[in-house]
């Protein structure tokens, strides 16, 4: 693989989990140019300060390939139109972008030759979204079904577990780093559902979908009791299944008996199984978020699309 600049855009719980993984002795071809961020002065134990910049552009313009782990959706988009327009590959995790420029994306990167990785964006570091657009391509994917948002499982769990009510379990998850002070988008089922929309896309195609969301917002304590007394926990579960016209995605919370596998998914750990008309039944299960498996993820990216620039030039030097 030949050198290859990486435009890092934040410097936050995944920018620097990436930073600390490509320290590695076998990532030394891909080094890392400059580095966005909103406060200069921050600590950022173990990033190197003189990479540090408030200029996008500068960052942009400067590298071969652009990875972007701001969040929201306006500069973060601004951002990689400009790298894509200017033919550069993106990574990004940035599931909230997908979902709402996702295809103006794509449509720019086509235009201009340059690819985008999201491998993060949805299950952290579970390649998800590498076994449905590269294993299963030889299959057909008849339903998605899974734990997608950790927040939510997290909360289910402890209220499980530790005979917590709704609140108390929102509280705990706050304190331990799982959940936004504001958790609206995760315990409504949005989050849930921007994930399962990425999925269903690379799955079914760009269908129309019908869709039914039911967040965890208004469980109680009975809920969980009387699931219990038939031998059953309920998880927030999200699902895509293929409808004759189109294709139906739902977000609720299901009871489910002991024996399923997702019963055994606990706390902040995502799990998803795809049916494959082929393959049977597949089932992922992991953590779906955190500073180290989502940089991972991230990392996996990066290398495929460096490759892919290696064997491009390969090519082109060859003709
Ligand atoms: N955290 C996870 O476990 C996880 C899992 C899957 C996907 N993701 C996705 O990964 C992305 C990053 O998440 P994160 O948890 O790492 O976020 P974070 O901890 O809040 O870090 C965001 C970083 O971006 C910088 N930043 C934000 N807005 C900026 C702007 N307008 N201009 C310049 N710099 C800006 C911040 O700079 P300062 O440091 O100076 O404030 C910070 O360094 C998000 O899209 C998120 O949805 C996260």
């Amino acid at each position: 693989m030949r050198e290859v600049t990486i435009g890092l855009l934040g410097c936050g719980t995944v920018g620097q989990g990436f930073v600390n993984l490509l320290k590695q002795d076998r990532f030394r071809p891909l080094s890392i140019g400059r580095i966005l961020v909103r406060d200069l002065c921050k600590e950022r134990p173990g990033i190197d300060r003189a990479l540090l910049t408030t200029n996008a552009i500068e960052v942009i313009d400067n590298c071969d390939l652009v990875v972007e782990l701001i969040g929201g959706v306006h500069s973060a988009g601004a951002y990689l139109r400009r790298a894509l327009r200017s033919g550069r590959d993106v990574v990004t995790a940035n599931k909230a972008l997908l979902a709402d420029s996702g295809r103006e994306l794509f449509a720019i990167a086509r235009t201009s030759g340059a690819r985008v990785g999201f491998e993060a964006s949805v299950c952290g570091g579970i390649p998800v979204i590498r076994a449905i657009e590269h294993g299963l391509a030889g299959d057909s994917i008849e339903s998605i079904i899974g734990i997608v948002n950790g927040t939510c499982n997290y909360i289910l769990t402890r209220m499980e577990e530790n005979g917590a009510d709704f609140d108390a379990a929102l509280r705990l998850a706050q304190e331990r780093g799982f959940a936004e002070a504001d958790a609206t988008l995760d315990v409504s089922g949005a989050d849930a559902l921007q994930k399962m929309r990425i999925l269903a896309e690379l799955a079914f195609g760009a269908a129309h979908a019908r869709v039914r969301v039911h967040g965890i917002d208004d469980i109680d304590r009975e809920e969980i009791e009387q699931a219990r007394s038939r031998r059953c926990v309920i998880r927030h579960v999200a699902s895509a299944r293929r409808l004759p016209g189109g294709v139906e995605l739902r977000v609720e919370r299901r009871e489910l008996p002991e024996s399923h596998p997702f019963a055994a998914v606990r706390d902040e750990n995502n799990a998803v199984i795809i049916r494959g008309r082929a393959v049977g039944e597949l089932t992922f299960v992991g953590k779906g978020a955190g500073s180290l498996p989502t940089a991972a993820a991230v990392l996996s990216d990066v290398i495929e699309l460096a490759g892919r620039r290696r064997a491009a030039v390969l090519r082109a030097n060859l003709t």
